[in-house]
Parts: structure tokens; C-alpha cells; sequence
């Protein structure tokens, strides 16, 4: 197993283009870490030169705390699953999982030891005579992750492996991947731009924007204490609703004041712009429907089962969604109150990747305004 460390690492494409800008990152031997972000954010980029299969433009690359800029991929000891498997087609699962094992000249009754006991782990026996072309696209992922098991890395590397399996799949798969890290405690580096997926499966999420490293943390931290307004509407479904208002100092108390809705928001400073965001989940039907802090249209209504998801229209005209609990659902066209859960509730500095502010929100301030 391995640690692995990238010290102010930065890649400029030829032709100009920074993929990675001032990456820092500590990776403890044995973790799970998630890369997440949107397309096209570095997050690949970031993954191909912990491998080796880009060279930084800048900065140093440590495994296990030696500098590896210098190292060729396969002298790393790390394994890589892709996307698209990239399996060999003419050669069987068997044979596709024992192939690096041969270059390696590992001697025959070794591979097949390795072989067995990880298609077992994987429960995969029975796909080890079949080709690519005769398994799912879930067996063919699940052989991809088998042969880089058997190599027995130091640390595993994984580029979207899911991104192609159906839904039900993606979710199960997840779940294996989890409990197979759980069991093996083998250094992994998981990228993805799926919020839900890297909230689920790391101890840590590392959440990528343009480059560079937004924030990183326990993914409930991440969740609760978004640094910045990006990060804040990247990470959890539905995403944050933002509110673009002024912080107002009204007799001695701060008071957030938007066009659609006024609410005090103590420990705040008075600003002349700022971004109040509110989780779905933070927005109730109103108990006490004569002075809510919200008033909302209801335009679409999505049951989830034991939710139900209300998107509409506020008295601005922008648009908001909430997620709620109800035993009756509102119907669309409908005007209803919402209550704001001050627990979800959070304040940035204008712009898209406006900084968090300080509040101390609480809930019997919150009820009115
Ligand atoms: N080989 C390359 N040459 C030039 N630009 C590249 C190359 N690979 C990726 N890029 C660019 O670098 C940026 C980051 O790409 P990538 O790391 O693949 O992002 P992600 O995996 O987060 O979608 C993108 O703008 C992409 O177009
Ligand atoms: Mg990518």
C-alpha cells in the first residue's frame, strides 16, 4: 500500500491549456479519495500524473514519500481502470486478468492462484472462459477491476469506472467497490463527476473546478460546510438554492433581505451584495401558513416515495426547489408557504466561486421575518 503526495502540481497542455493548476494533495496509505468535479475540470489530468502517463509541468509527484517524477508508469506499482475497461477482445476474462502477471514473468501456478482467489473475491468464476463480447457491460467491468487487483498494486486508480453501467448497476457496483476497498485497504484514487457517487464511496472528497482544488474533506463536511458557493451548488441533489440579496443591519440585527424573502441572520457583517444559499432539504411546507419566510408557485411535483420534490416559482419570478415530507402534496398551481431549517442555510460573497461567510443561524429566528 502506498501514500501518495502531489506538491503544487501543475499541467499545461501544449498549446496553452492549464489542466491542473497548484494541485496539493496528501493521500494516506489506505484511503479512499474521490476526485469530483464537471467535465473537463482536471480531474483525469490529475489521475494520469499520479501515473505517470502525463508529466507535470510543475511541481513534484511523492509515492510513499519519494519524489516519482522521474519514475516510468510501470515502475510506480499502481493499477489503473478506466471507462471503457479497455480489455484485450480476443482474450478471455482469464486470460485478460493474468496477461500483466505474464509480462511480469510471475510463474504459472502463482497467476493461476492470484487469478481464482480474485475471481472468486469478485464473484466471477463463472466468466473466466468468456470473452468481452459475450459478458454484460457489468461483468466486463467487473473482470477490468479484477486484473488490476491481481497485479496487487499499491494503490489503485479508477476513471470513472461506472459511467457506463445502467443505473441499478452503477449503484450495486458502487457498493462492491466500497465493501472490496473495506476488505483489501489498498490505497485508492477514484475519479468521478457524479456528486452522489464520490459522497458515497470516499473517506475524503477532493472537489475539483477549473484546475484547481475547490475544497477537500470528509464528505459530510464538505457537504455541511461548502467553503465556497461553488462547491456549495456542485455538492448535493437537488442543488442549493441561491438567493442574490443584501446583508442589511435592521435594529441592531442582521437580516438577510432578497426580493423574495427577508430572514435574520445573526452573527452575519452588513454587505451591500451577498448570496444566501438554502438546501432543498432546509425547506418545509410552512405549519403557520399566514407570514412564512418563503411563498412559492408550484409548478412541478416530483414523488420520490418518501419525499416529494417541489419545484416553482418565487415572488421574483426565480425559481426554487424543495424537498419535503408531506402527507399531502401540493398540486401544481398552487401557492404554499415554506419554513426555512436554519441547519441548511448558508451565506457566500457574490460570484460563482464567492467565499463562505460566518453565520450563526437559529431556528426560532428563523420561523419569521
Ligand atoms: N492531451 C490533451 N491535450 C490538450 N488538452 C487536454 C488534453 N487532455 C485534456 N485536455 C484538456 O484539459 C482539461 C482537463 O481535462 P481532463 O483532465 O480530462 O478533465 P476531466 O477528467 O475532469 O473531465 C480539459 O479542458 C481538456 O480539454
Ligand atoms: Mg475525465
Amino acid at each position: 500500500m502506498a501514500q501518495i503526495e502531489l506538491r503544487d502540481v501543475s499541467k499545461r497542455y501544449p498549446g496553452g491549456h492549464d489542466a491542473v493548476v497548484d494541485v496539493s494533495l496528501e493521500i494516506a496509505d489506505g484511503s479512499f479519495v474521490v476526485l469530483v468535479g464537471p467535465s473537463g475540470c482536471g480531474k483525469s489530468t490529475t489521475l494520469r500524473l499520479i501515473a505517470g502517463l502525463e508529466d507535470p509541468t510543475r511541481g513534484e509527484i511523492l509515492i510513499d514519500r519519494r519524489i516519482v517524477n522521474d519514475v516510468a508508469p510501470k515502475d510506480r506499482d499502481i493499477a489503473m481502470v478506466f471507462q471503457n475497461y479497455a480489455l484485450y477482445p480476443h482474450m478471455t476474462a482469464y486470460k485478460n486478468m493474468a496477461f500483466a502477471l505474464r509480462m511480469r514473468r510471475v510463474n504459472r501456478a502463482e497467476i493461476d492462484r492470484r487469478v481464482r482467489d480474485v475471481a472468486k473475491l469478485l464473484e466471477i468464476e463463472a466468466l473466466l472462459d468468456k470473452r468481452p463480447s459475450q459478458m454484460s457491460g457489468g461483468q466486463r467491468q467487473r473482470v477490468a477491476v479484477g486484473r488490476a487487483i491481481v497485479r496487487e498494486p499499491k494503490a489503485f486508480l479508477f476513471d470513472e469506472p461506472l459511467s457506463n453501467l445502467d443505473a441499478r448497476l452503477r449503484v450495486s457496483t458502487r457498493a462492491e467497490l466500497k465493501s472490496l476497498h473495506q476488505r483489501l485497504r489498498t490505497t485508492t484514487v477514484y475519479v468521478t463527476h457524479d456528486q452522489e457517487e464520490a459522497m458515497t464511496l470516499g473517506d475524503r472528497v477532493v472537489v475539483m473546478a477549473g484546475g484547481q482544488i475547490q475544497q477537500q474533506g470528509a464528505p459530510l463536511e464538505v457537504y455541511g460546510h461548502p467553503t465556497n458557493r461553488f462547491v456549495a451548488s456542485f455538492i448535493g441533489t437537488p442543488a442549493m438554492n441561491f438567493f442574490e440579496g443584501v446583508v442589511a443591519s435592521e435594529g441592531g440585527r442582521a437580516r438577510f433581505v432578497a426580493p423574495e424573502l427577508r430572514l435574520p441572520l445573526d452573527g452575519a457583517a452588513p454587505a451591500p451584495t451577498a448570496v444566501l444559499g438554502v438546501r432543498p432539504t432546509a425547506l418545509r411546507v410552512a405549519l403557520d401558513q399566514a407570514e412564512p419566510p418563503l411563498r412559492m408557485r408550484v409548478e412541478v411535483v416530483e414523488p420520490l416515495g418518501d419525499r416529494i420534490d417541489l419545484s416553482g416559482s418565487l415572488a421574483g419570478g426565480q425559481r426554487a426547489v424543495a424537498r419535503v415530507s408531506v402527507l399531502r402534496a401540493p398540486s401544481p398551481g398552487d401557492l404554499i408557504g415554506l419554513d426555512i431549517e436554519p441547519s441548511g442555510v448558508h451565506l457566500f460573497e457574490p460570484g460563482e466561486f464567492g467565499r463562505a461567510l460566518q453565520i450563526n443561524a437559529h431556528s426560532e429566528r428563523m420561523a419569521a421575518s
